[in-house]
């Protein structure tokens, strides 16, 4: 049985009362429109807590102006059910009042420079310093012990542990392995924008994704990848962000170095801005 917190007040009483029973809490933030992947990071969040808490909250201060925030999909009642049949204890679902008490415009910002600065950051101003201000805020107010976030945000990923390790939060970040279609396309609340056709035309991103993997461990200079990378996403229709390889730092590996790598896309269909990564190692 689920419970579905609305108010502050509430969800401090609920995990107090499971702190005083030394019960370990995790967390699961979201924006809502749930699925498989968000579920893993309950069953993840599960593995490493007595109680998981996930919370909803379409946070406007991660949107640019030009950006999806109105038509961002709320699907509040699929999401309960959802979780509640995912193992959560309590839904954690703020009203903007709650987030942000002065106001959007009068609120307390968090920026982790560097990290954010770079690829999504570039693209997408003022994105990370959203998120980490939501972030900040819900740790404030879940006090978790662990908390889960999804590999397909890498650089989100990357950011929030740089957060968590400058302002000495006491949260253990977890990391969800990416969940995707049968035909490879990495789950997102954003898929169910794309038309029927542009649905056909998305899991070329991963295998993009794949084709740069092979021709790194091919020997290929690097250049050469994200140039074929570009001009395979633009021939099937995308507009593309950015195709890139990186070390996990996001700064740019030589040729002929080994080590841990990500290519990393993120490339525009129709009206859609799709993001995926795929993880690995070059041998030294
Ligand atoms: O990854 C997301 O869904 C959001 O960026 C997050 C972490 C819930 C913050 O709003």
């Amino acid at each position: 049985m689920i419970q579905t917190l609305t108010r502050l007040e509430q969800l401090r009483a609920t995990i107090s009362a499971w702190k005083r029973e030394g019960l370990r809490v995790g967390f699961v933030p979201t924006m809502g429109n749930l699925h498989a992947g968000h579920y893993s990071l309950v069953t993840l969040a599960r593995q490493h807590a007595d109680r998981v808490v996930s919370s909803v909250f379409v946070n406007p201060t991660q949107f640019g102006p030009n950006e999806d925030f109105t038509r961002y999909p709320r699907t509040p009642e699929a999401d309960t059910r959802g979780l509640a049949a995912a193992g959560c204890d309590a839904l954690w679902l703020p009203e903007v009042e709650a987030m942000y008490p002065f106001g959007v415009e009068l609120a307390a910002k968090i920026h982790v420079p560097g990290v954010s600065g770079v690829l999504e950051g570039a693209c997408r101003p003022g994105h990370f310093d959203g998120v980490c201000t939501v972030v900040t805020r819900l740790f404030n107010q879940v006090q978790p012990d662990v908390a889960a976030f999804g590999r397909k945000d890498f650089q989100q990923l990357a950011v929030i542990r740089q957060l968590v390790a400058d302002l000495q939060m006491p949260v253990e970040i977890l990391a969800g392995e990416i969940v995707r279609e049968d035909d490879g396309l990495a789950m997102s609340s954003r898929n169910q924008y794309l038309s029927p056709d542009e649905r056909a035309v998305a899991p070329a991103i991963h295998r993009t994704l794949l084709a740069m993997h092979a021709s790194m461990q091919a020997g290929v200079p690097r250049a050469r990848v994200e140039a074929e990378a570009d001009a395979a996403l633009r021939s099937a229709g995308f507009v593309p962000d950015y195709a890139v390889v990186r070390r996990p730092d996001f700064s740019e590996p030589a040729d002929g170095e080994g080590g841990a790598r990500v290519a990393l896309i993120a490339a525009r269909l129709g009206r859609t801005r799709l993001i995926d990564n795929v993880e690995f190692d070059l041998p030294a």
